[in-house]
C-alpha cells in the first residue's frame, strides 16, 4: 500500500467533487479570517507595545460603516454556506430513480450486505462502476453509522428504522468502509472495504459467489408466513389490502390519516400491524415481532417490491394458491389460519 501522501481521500463518487468544493470554500473562508485576525493582532501588538509613541486617546464608541459591515458580511457568507450545503444535502438524501438497491444490516460489530439477486457478503461491498447505488440500512442492535470517505457519504444506521444512503461510484478501486458512530468495544474493528468493479466484473463477481442466495430460488417469505392467505391481491376482494404496487403508493388509514407506503411503513405493519390500519379493512393481522429478523424483513420488503414492478408472473404465482397444500388454502372463516 504505497499511497502517496494526501490530505483528502480519493474522489470516487459522483458527488465527491461538489462536496470537496464546499469544503474548500469553508477552508477558504476560515483561512481568510485566520490571516486577517492574525495580521491585525500582530499589527496592534507592535503599534501599541509598551513605550511606543501612539495615539492612546479613547477610541470613538460608534462607527456605523464598520458595524454594518460586520453584521452584513458574516450574514451573507453564512447564507451562502447554508444554501450551498442544503442543496448538496438534498441531492444526497434523494436517491435517483432506478438506483440499484442493496440492503445493509449493521450489528455489533460487522456489516452485512445483500445484493438485489439475494447474494450477500460481510464487511465487503462490491458495487458496479457508474451505477447509482442505494443502500437501505438498518441496525440489529445499537446505532451505527456507515461512512465511505472516498464517496463523501455517511449515514447513521438505526435500530427499528430504515435509513438510506446512495452514491454513484466513478472510479474503480478499493475504498475504506467505516462505522462512524461509537457502538461498543469493537467499534474500531467494524470496518471493511467497498470494491468498485467494472460492470462486467461485477457480474462475474455475482456469478462466482455461492451460498448467499437467501431469496433466490429458495422459498419466498411471503409464502412461508402465508401473507397471501389474507393479502390475496390480483383484484380479489380479500380480508387485507393487496400488496401489489404498494411501495410508494398513498394509503388511507382507518383513523383518517393518509401516508405514503414506504419501507418503514411496511416494516412497522409487519411488526406492529395495529399501529396503522388501512381504511376499510379489519384490524385482524397478528404481529410478526420475534418471528422474522432484520434480514427477513428486508427480504419481505424486496418481495413486496418485486410484486410492484408489474411483474405479472410473480404476482400471479403468489396468487396461485393451487400450489399450496389443502391445509394451507385460505379459509375465510378461520382466523386461526393466520400463523
Ligand atoms: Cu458500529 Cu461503531
Amino acid at each position: 500500500m504505497s499511497e502517496e501522501f494526501r490530505l483528502m481521500p480519493e474522489q470516487a463518487s459522483s458527488i465527491a467533487p461538489s462536496i470537496d468544493r464546499l469544503y474548500a470554500f469553508l477552508w477558504g473562508v476560515s483561512g481568510v479570517m485566520m490571516v486577517l485576525i492574525g495580521v491585525l493582532i500582530l499589527y496592534f501588538a507592535i503599534k501599541y507595545r509598551r513605550g511606543s509613541i501612539a495615539d492612546r486617546r479613547p477610541a470613538s464608541t460608534h462607527f456605523f460603516a464598520i458595524e454594518a459591515a460586520w453584521i452584513a458580511g458574516p450574514f451573507v457568507v453564512s447564507m451562502i454556506i447554508f444554501f450551498w450545503a442544503a442543496k448538496l444535502y438534498l441531492v444526497q438524501s434523494q436517491p435517483p430513480a432506478g438506483a440499484m438497491e442493496i440492503t445493509g444490516v449493521g450489528k455489533q460489530w460487522m456489516w452485512k450486505f445483500q445484493h438485489p439477486d439475494g447474494r450477500s457478503e460481510i464487511n465487503d461491498l462490491h458495487v458496479p462502476l457508474g451505477q447509482p447505488i442505494k443502500v437501505r440500512l438498518i441496525s440489529e442492535d445499537v446505532i451505527h453509522s456507515m461512512f465511505v470517505p472516498a464517496f463523501r457519504v455517511k449515514q447513521d444506521v438505526l435500530p427499528g428504522r430504515y435509513t438510506t444512503i446512495w452514491f454513484e461510484p466513478t472510479k474503480p478501486g478499493k475504498y475504506h468502509l467505516f462505522c462512524a458512530e461509537y457502538c461498543g468495544d469493537d467499534h474500531s474493528m467494524m470496518r471493511g472495504y467497498v470494491y468498485v468493479l467494472e460492470p462486467a466484473r461485477y457480474q462475474q463477481f455475482l456469478a462466482g459467489r455461492e451460498g448467499g442466495a437467501r431469496s433466490a430460488g429458495t422459498e419466498k417469505l411471503l409464502e412461508r408466513f402465508r401473507c397471501i392467505t389474507c393479502h390475496q391481491g390480483g383484484g380479489v376482494v380479500s380480508r387485507a389490502p393487496p400488496l401489489e404496487d404498494l411501495l410508494g403508493r398513498k394509503v388511507a388509514l382507518s383513523d383518517g390519516r393518509e401516508i405514503i407506503a414506504d419501507e418503514n411503513y411496511i416494516r412497522e405493519s409487519i411488526l406492529q400491524p395495529q399501529s396503522k390500519v388501512v381504511a376499510g379493512y379489519p384490524a385482524i393481522m397478528p404481529s410478526f415481532e420475534g418471528q422474522v429478523d432484520e434480514e427477513g424483513l428486508n427480504q419481505l420488503i424486496n418481495e413486496i417490491k418485486s410484486l410492484g414492478r408489474g411483474d405479472q408472473t410473480k404476482a400471479s404465482n403468489l396468487d396461485d394458491r393451487s400450489t399450496l397444500g389443502p391445509e394451507q388454502r385460505p379459509n375465510p372463516d378461520a382466523e386461526e389460519a393466520m400463523p
